[in-house]
């Protein structure tokens, strides 16, 4: 079942997503090498209960923490630990996710700039098509339009790039639970899938390979990797298709969606 949101909960929602935008703003700018990802974790809950919002990745099936933090082949998942020490040019992926008044909100990034200038090219690559593969997919987010629709056009771009798009994990509904339906592919057919509707919020969240698309778990069950170890990247924002029948980033307040000529 869908839950389609109603103005003053999509409100709600917009309240969520822009205090998980200000929470990832301050991790971005704490990343330095030399820190751990145990770091991290402990600044974003902080930052997260400071303002009275709950981290929502927290024993979250037993999950340990409040933020992913997943480097270089792995995918997502990966559990920040006092033994991970940044360094320059890694390629490092940070997931948040926070419940401010029973409402979720969901975002990640990959970071361009563990050690400023470090990341390969090859890498700032990967980074830049993961995060425009997600806008392109986002641009049609529009009522009327279908799920398909966004999972052709993150698709299509970065396999344009030669790069595997992950096929066993998905975005997904969101709301007064972090995963509600439908699940978001990021691969498709356009016209396929779910029918959008004014009211749906969706986390929307590509994960690009450098290499293929197949995936393993770690032995700690959780840390997504790539099987052939290349390097991933992931970016995620919490969506809805607002009052209007248009996508609005919830956890990037402000951002106003580009036309794209064809
Ligand atoms: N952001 C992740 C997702 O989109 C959730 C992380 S799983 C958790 O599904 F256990 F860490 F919470
Ligand atoms: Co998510």
């Amino acid at each position: 079942m869908i839950y389609l949101k109603n103005a003053q909960q999509l409100d709600l929602m917009r309240k969520s997503g822009a205090l998980l935008y200000e929470v990832l703003c301050r991790l971005r700018e704490a990343i330095k090498p030399g820190m751990s990802t145990a770091e991290l974790d402990v600044y974003a809950e902080q930052l997260i209960r400071k303002h009275k919002a709950i981290p929502s990745f927290l024993d979250y099936q037993g999950y340990p923490a409040s933020i992913c933090a997943s480097v270089n082949d792995e995918v997502v998942h990966g559990i920040p630990s006092d033994k991970t020490i940044l360094k320059e040019g890694d390629v490092l992926s940070i997931d948040c996710g926070l419940i401010l008044d029973g409402w979720q909100s969901d975002s990640a990034f990959t970071d361009l700039n563990v050690g400023v200038g470090a990341i390969s090219e090859e890498n700032r690559k990967l980074i830049e098509v993961t995060e425009e593969s997600f806008y392109k997919g986002v641009r049609k987010a529009i009522n009327g339009n279908h799920l398909g629709d966004i999972g052709n056009a993150i698709q299509t771009y970065a396999e344009s790039f030669g790069y595997g798009v992950i096929r066993d994990l998905t975005g997904h509904g969101i709301g007064r639970a972090m995963h509600e339906e439908p699940s978001v592919p990021n691969f498709g057919k356009p016209g396929h899938g779910t029918r959008l509707r004014p009211g749906m919020t969706l986390a929307v969240e590509p994960m690009i390979a450098m290499g293929d698309y197949h995936v393993a778990e770690l032995e700690d069950g959780w840390t997504i990797v790539t099987e052939d170890g290349s390097v991933c990247s992931h970016y995620e924002h919490t969506i809805a298709i607002n009052e209007h029948g248009l996508p609005e980033l919830l956890t990037y307040p402000g951002f106003a969606l580009t036309e794209e000529a064809e």
